[in-house]
């Protein structure tokens, strides 16, 4: 089993070592794992491919690790517990023997209609049991699961399908959310008449909604199931086979696939769990994220199953049937360890206090942020009214890239400071960087925010486009993985993650390139250019400011603008849709073309008086309509 680091001292001590010998380091927490035949290298890198191999010759099953080595111990201890979306119903609990059985027969069942290993199988789903069942049993059987989150459009669905030539999607006939029942089924079957390499669809029955079966393309879940053997002999996986892939938003263009593999994630993934957590045998850990992203996939899956945790599974969302839903499954399933984004915190924190007095919080032990920065009003509130001053908060950086958390605090060892993702795990080795590349040493500085050596669960590649993957996170600056956020090292050696410094935005916890907004706002019949910025938004972090120029200024501006926010809704989705929209006559454009987006966003945070040097702007008046028409 992993051990976990104890003190402050050990911490300090376990990270010289795993920088000083870091094969060493890793070989031994890789060897509690169980490999079906051991590695033969532990590390094989460079950065300028980039290549990277951890473990490689190594053969393995992930599910072995997250299942069947659990069972003969604890066979009958939860395994996922379920909380549905309505308060009412009643909660699941499956066993690590029952989840095994499960996983084992969608295996079967996924085999026998032809998915291979390798191939990629596509998972549009709620909040459901059957969606954590989906993913292990296609990392079972050697398939490459790639889960797009189900608040996504019909026409990103169809994007992230093509894009990964996925020939097979499970789905369900609808899903719940808080208040709301959404036609899944008919997502996808929108999505498919654009996706002619998709052969195959399983439906759930979750809502009961009323669905369109296209015959010898759809089939009931439960019908797929139907006299399916319920033990599958996992697939003998290369440590550096690809495990997943996972859409996310960068500066340029369309959302990439990012891959991650099987033997580094799979060590990453149980280590890191265990240490920013403190996990301990028993704990009830729940993690609020969906599956469809990163936090999802290590921290309600991977993670926890790796380490034999109890994982709680939520439906819901956290103001329904109101504001207290969160502390009051808390306090129903005695949660010990609980792990949520910025976002929730300040959204709950802005309703009625009796939300949070109404309910006891005594189990809470450890409570964790992801996601975007956390302010420090919502750190207090968090530490305060939710952890009674008792639970210390791990504030987790890390990205879809980097597979799990990169620098946080570990519970109650390392010592906290509000807005600060602190230290370092063990083997992660951060360096701060200038604009030319020149690393920043020593503290009290701040700079780009770079990672100058492998760690197990980093991306190998992007998918169906290696080159593409070398571009975004390797070219930038020599030898190093660039993170795309800015940082800063203060005088005790602390790191504070200052916010992305390319043109992305984090909306609610979420990634969006900006030129994909626009390309979205773009599609509006009406629309001739826009561009998108960020700006501080009091509950989602950042909301989305849009400035948009029209075939002549609309007349109705009301409906145009909410034309625009159908638009994006049906590009991406509801949670891309812009907050303002501004109509103008032109942008603010250098010489060469370049949309000048600081000033943009100077004008988006009110800040219109500073706005620095614009004297090498095509058309300097531009600025002032702008700065006049500001929304
Ligand atoms: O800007 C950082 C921000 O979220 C980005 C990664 O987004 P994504 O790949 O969707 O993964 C989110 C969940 C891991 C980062 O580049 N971010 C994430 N966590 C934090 C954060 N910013 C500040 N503090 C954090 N704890």
């Amino acid at each position: 089993m992993i051990q976990k680091i104890n003190t402050l001292e050990e911490y300090h001590e376990v990270y010289r070592k795993s920088v000083e010998q870091p094969e060493n380091f890793w070989a031994e927490i890789a060897a509690t794992f169980k490999w079906q035949k051991k590695w033969d290298r532990v590390l094989e890198w460079n950065f300028r491919d980039p290549d990277i191999k951890w473990f490689a010759g190594g053969r393995l099953n992930i599910t072995e690790n997250c299942l069947d080595r659990h069972l003969e111990t604890k066979g009958d201890q939860v395994a996922i517990l379920w909380e549905p979306n309505h308060p009412g119903g009643e909660a699941i609990q499956l066993t690590y023997n029952q989840l095994h059985t499960e996983v084992c027969r969608l295996s079967n069942a996924l085999k026998s209609q032809g998915i291979a290993k390798g191939d990629r199988v596509c998972l549009y789903m709620p909040m459901v049991p059957e969606l954590a069942i989906a993913v292990l049993a296609c990392a079972r059987i050697g398939a490459i699961h790639s889960v797009v989150f189900a608040g996504f459009s019909s026409r990103a669905l169809a994007d992230r399908i093509n894009d990964a030539d996925a020939s097979m999607v499970l789905t369900a006939d609808g899903a719940y959310r808080g208040p709301k029942t959404i036609d899944l089924k008919s997502i996808v079957d929108e999505a498919l008449t654009d996706c002619p390499g998709v052969l195959n669809v399983w439906v759930l029955k979750r809502t009961g909604s009323a669905v369109d079966m296209v015959a010898g393309r759809d089939t009931w879940w439960h019908d797929a199931l139907e006299g399916v053997p319920a033990i599958y002999a996992a697939e003998t996986m290369d440590a550096e086979d690809n495990l997943f892939v996972l859409y996310t938003s960068g500066s340029t263009g369309k959302p990439k696939g990012v891959m991650h593999t099987t033997g580094g994630y799979m060590v990453y993934a149980e280590y890191s769990f265990r240490n920013v957590f403190q996990y301990n045998e028993g704990d009830i850990y729940w993690c609020t994220a969906d599956i469809g992203w990163i936090t999802g996939h290590t921290y309600i899956v991977y993670g926890p199953l790796l380490a034999g945790a109890t994982t709680l599974m939520f439906e819901g969302i956290p103001t329904y049937p109101d504001a207290g839903r969160f502390w009051e499954v808390t306090d129903k399933h005695q949660v010990n360890l609980f792990y949520t984004a910025p976002t929730a915190i300040r959204a709950l924190q802005a309703k009625s206090p009796d939300f949070v007095a109404r309910h006891n919080l005594s189990s809470l032990k450890v409570l964790g942020s992801v996601g975007e920065p956390i302010n420090e009003e919502a750190w207090e509130w968090y530490h305060e009214q939710i952890g009674k001053k008792k639970c210390p908060i791990v504030d987790t950086w890390w990205q879809t890239e980097t597979g799990g958390i990169m620098i946080s605090p570990l519970a109650g060892i390392t010592p906290l400071k509000p807005g600060f993702a602190t230290l370092p795990l063990p083997g992660i080795q951060p360096m701060l960087v200038d604009h030319d590349g020149n690393e920043m040493k020593g503290n009290g500085v701040e700079g780009n925010l770079c990672i100058r050596f492998p760690w197990p669960s980093m991306i190998r590649s992007t998918w169906g486009d290696h080159e593409r993957c070398r571009k975004t996170y390797f070219e930038t600056f020599d030898n190093a993985y660039f993170t795309g956020d800015g940082c800063r090292r203060d005088a005790e050696g602390y790191y504070r993650i200052t916010g992305r410094v390319d043109d992305v935005i984090n909306v609610s916890g979420h990634r969006f390139g900006t030129a994909e907004i626009e390309n979205a706002i773009n599609e509006h019949p009406q629309v001739v250019e826009s561009a998108v910025v960020g700006y501080p938004h009091e509950i989602k972090g950042q909301g989305i400011y849009a400035y948009v120029i029209c075939t002549g200024l609309p007349a109705d501006q009301q409906e145009v603008r909410a034309g625009i926010r159908a638009t994006v809704n049906a590009f991406i989705g509801p949670i891309a849709k812009p907050d303002k929209v501004q109509f103008v006559k032109g942008l603010p454009k250098t010489r060469s073309g370049k949309i000048m987006r600081r000033v943009l966003r100077k004008i988006a945070e009110g800040g219109s008086s500073e706005l620095g040097d614009v004297s090498t702007l095509l058309d300097p008046e531009v600025v002032e309509e702008i700065k006049e028409g500001a929304v």
